[in-house]
């Protein structure tokens, strides 16, 4: 069936793999990806499918309605999957503004421009908002986030996410817009950007940096391959219920300091170091402010319903990301020759 879909964020880390399976998968579809490339985005993460006939990538900043809306009379989307955001905690507890304008002014006017849409094609509409298990707060004892546990975020991130996950149910309420979301756990793997712990784990092992790890390293992070998360966004765009949320996760809890001292070792192996030997680079740092403890995902009602399950297993997926970040070295180097080095010394000082 032909489509036409906008795809946000799709420059960013788990849009361009998400971009990357629609435009291999869906010959049929026009795939259009929209994003204004801020520090996170690069088109160099979608440099293989960039030229197929059924991708077309357009420059929006969801925060300007107009050009919102000019890209919505230009193309006619019968589906939305709304992945732009900031997305870094850390940048959120330093200048939570952008946050608001893009997560929450940004999802409001994708919402208004997809409700007054007429669409080109016959296939059922949907805006299939992606989200983040932060909004449901922290695992202080113990227990799983499911689809009905209260909203309770703790960051400005979190809470700009759990706003725009509100604004998707009052436009579907409101204006009988169908949608569908999804709260999804930490996701890892190729093309993630290096202020998050496990890319910037990797870079500052190969690079003999220490590597910063806040508080005692206790709290705890529930990780999923990017890849995974990918095929669970297809299923759920094309067999979700509308007005259904989905909690995606890998049922594979860590906590940070554990995390840390297995990527020392796989990449002790992998760069011919001594065992042990990166562990002298950890260093504990002070804590995040108002750090979530534990994030946990009940997956169940996904994989029940509508038959998603992980495909690789962390030991898997950990090999496959260290390889690409290390095969990598060119996207690496591009990456952090920008404003990151700013970012890092303002966040770690020059460690
Ligand atoms: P990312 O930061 O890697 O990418 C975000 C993308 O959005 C970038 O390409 C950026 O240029 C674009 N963008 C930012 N502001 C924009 C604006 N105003 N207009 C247009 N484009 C804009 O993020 P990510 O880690 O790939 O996360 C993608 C989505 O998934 C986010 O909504 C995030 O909340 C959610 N999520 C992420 C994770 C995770 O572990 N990374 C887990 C669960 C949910
Ligand atoms: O749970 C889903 C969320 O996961 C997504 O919604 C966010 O977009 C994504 O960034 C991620 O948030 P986290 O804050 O959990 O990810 P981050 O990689 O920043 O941190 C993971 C854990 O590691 C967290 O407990 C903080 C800690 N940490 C992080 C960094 C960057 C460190 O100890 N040292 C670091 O340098």
């Amino acid at each position: 069936m032909k489509r036409t879909i906008l795809i946000t964020g799709g420059a960013g880390f788990i849009g361009s793999h998400v971009i990357r399976r629609f435009v291999k998968k869906y010959s049929d579809y026009t795939i259009v990806n929209a994003d204004n490339l801020t520090y996170a985005g690069n088109l160099g993460n979608l440099t293989d499918i960039d030229r197929e006939p059924n991708y077309k990538f357009r420059k929006v900043d969801i925060v300007d309605k107009k050009a919102v809306s000019a890209l919505f009379d230009e193309f006619r989307f019968d589906g939305v999957i709304h992945l732009a955001a900031e997305s870094h905690v850390d940048r959120s507890i330093t200048s939570p503004d952008e946050f608001i304008l893009t997560n929450i002014l940004g999802t409001v006017n994708l919402l208004a421009a997809f409700r007054d849409v007429k669409p080109e094609s016959d296939a059922a509409r949907l805006f299939y908002h992606i989200s983040t298990d932060e909004v449901y707060g922290s695992l202080e004892h113990g227990g799983f986030f499911t689809e009905q546990t209260p909203y309770d975020p703790r960051s400005p991130y979190s809470a700009s996410k759990a706003s725009s996950d509100h604004m998707v149910r009052a436009f579907g309420n409101t204006y009988k817009l169908p949608f569908v979301i999804s709260n999804c756990s930490n996701n890892y793997g190729p093309n993630q950007f290096p202020e998050k712990l496990i890319p910037l784990t990797i870079n500052n092992i190969k690079s003999k940096r220490q590597i910063p790890v806040y508080g005692k390293g206790e709290n705890i992070r529930d990780w999923l391959y990017v890849e995974d998360h990918a095929a669970a966004i297809d299923v759920i765009f094309h067999k979700g219920n509308p007005g259904e949320t989905y909690n995606v996760g890998g049922d594979n809890e860590w906590k940070n300091i554990d995390l840390v001292r297995l990527m020392c070792s796989i990449m002790d192996r992998k760069l011919g170091r001594n065992a042990g030997s990166s562990e002298n680079l950890i260093t504990f740092v002070t804590d995040r402010a108002g750090h979530d403890l534990r994030y946990a995902i009940d997956s169940s009602k996904l994989q029940k319903e509508l038959g998603w399950k992980p495909s690789v297993t962390f030991e898997q997926g950990m090999e496959m990301t260290v390889d690409w970040y290390l095969a990598n070295e060119k996207w690496l180097a591009t990456i952090i020759s920008g404003d990151y080095s700013k970012y890092y010394e303002e966040m770690y000082g020059n460690r």
